[in-house]
């Protein structure tokens, strides 16, 4: 396999360098493509013998993903985004993949942190699909497929309110995307995984409350409930690349796409439940796992 150059470059020239194109070769854009389930989605779509586009914003740290083609590209920057993708549509499947967490009280989570997970979760799947949507939208096929989590369909737990909330705006803008786009016969799906077995959680998902928060003791709860459902539920990432290969494979994909035995439950319990029933479930599902809810301590401030 030749080294591609890491910069601008036509979809052609690179499937010529890549020794030419298939003739069901498909032309596949994934972000976030260094790890987790974006790298297990660029090597299936690889194995089924398409032209992928691996992007990630640390091509050195990461590592190539073999038989794809590598770019470098951070869906928090808007000139990243468009310098990165000028020259190279029309893609066939585009999915936004790049995401990170950061859980933390309403209250005292850094602002930094919070507005991090929109930029990246929501408005980096917003600057890709306008960097890339024209020529499909002309063209009049292709796919978006945005990653998003069964927490973007199920109500926020504690803690979670801005990795929730990002994934919820994901949902809203899919929804009318979908809307839109449905004339141009341009597909768009949602993909909202359970817990799934990457690095997520240990690329700064969790960090310690600070010990004199008066949330410190409830917060340590609900993330001993997310290590242990990790640990009891998780699915490969491969699971989750697989459901993003049937679904390119669809003339007409639905949009809302639960992946895993738990992501299936949660939707289930959120679309029969009130908030107020869902909550008393919620909590019994974490105490199930980590233990009675701790009571807060009042004398911290
Ligand atoms: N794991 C789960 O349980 C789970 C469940 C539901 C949904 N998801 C979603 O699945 C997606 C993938 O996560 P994962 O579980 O596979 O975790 P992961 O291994 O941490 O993958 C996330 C990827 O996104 C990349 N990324 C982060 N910020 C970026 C930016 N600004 N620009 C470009 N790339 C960026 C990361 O690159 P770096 O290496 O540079 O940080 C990393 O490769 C996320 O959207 C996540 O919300 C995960």
């Amino acid at each position: 396999m030749p080294e591609l150059p890491d910069r601008p470059l036509s979809l052609d020239a690179g499937a010529a360098a890549l020794g030419g194109y298939g003739p069901n070769m498909r032309n596949v854009l994934v972000t976030g493509a260094g790890s987790g389930i974006g790298r297990a989605t660029a090597e299936a779509f690889v194995a089924a013998g398409d032209a992928v586009v691996a992007a990630m914003r640390d091509p050195v740290r990461s590592g190539p993903v073999p038989g794809a083609r590598t770019l470098t590209l951070d869906v928090s920057d808007d000139s990243s985004v468009s310098v990165a993708l000028a020259g190279l549509a029309p893609f066939d499947v585009v999915v936004n993949n790049a995401g990170i967490s950061r859980s933390g009280p309403v209250e005292t989570i850094d602002l930094d942190d919070a507005r991090a997970q929109f930029e990246t979760n929501y408005w980096g799947a917003v600057r890709v699909i306008r960097a890339v949507l024209a020529p499909m939208r002309e063209r009049g096929s292709g796919l978006i497929v945005n990653v998003s989590t069964v927490g973007g369909r199920t109500p926020a737990r504690g803690y979670h309110a801005f990795y929730q909330g990002s994934k919820h705006a994901l949902r809203a803008m899919s929804e009318a995307l979908r809307w839109e786009l449905a004339p141009f016969g341009v597909r768009v799906a949602l993909i909202e995984p359970g817990f799934v077995a990457t690095n997520i959680f240990d690329r700064g998902g969790y960090r310690d409350a600070p010990a004199a928060s008066p949330y410190a003791a409830d917060e340590a709860w609900v993330r001993q409930f997310f290590l242990a459902g990790a640990a009891a539920h998780a699915i490969a990432p491969q699971q989750v690349a697989a459901q993003i290969l049937t679904i390119a494979a669809q003339d007409q994909p639905r949009l809302h796409h639960p992946v895993g035995a738990d992501a299936e439950a949660g939707v289930a319990a959120a679309r029969s439940l009130e908030f107020e029933a869902w909550y008393e479930s919620a909590l019994a599902r974490v105490e199930a796992l980590a233990g009675p809810r701790p009571q807060p301590d009042t004398t911290r401030e």
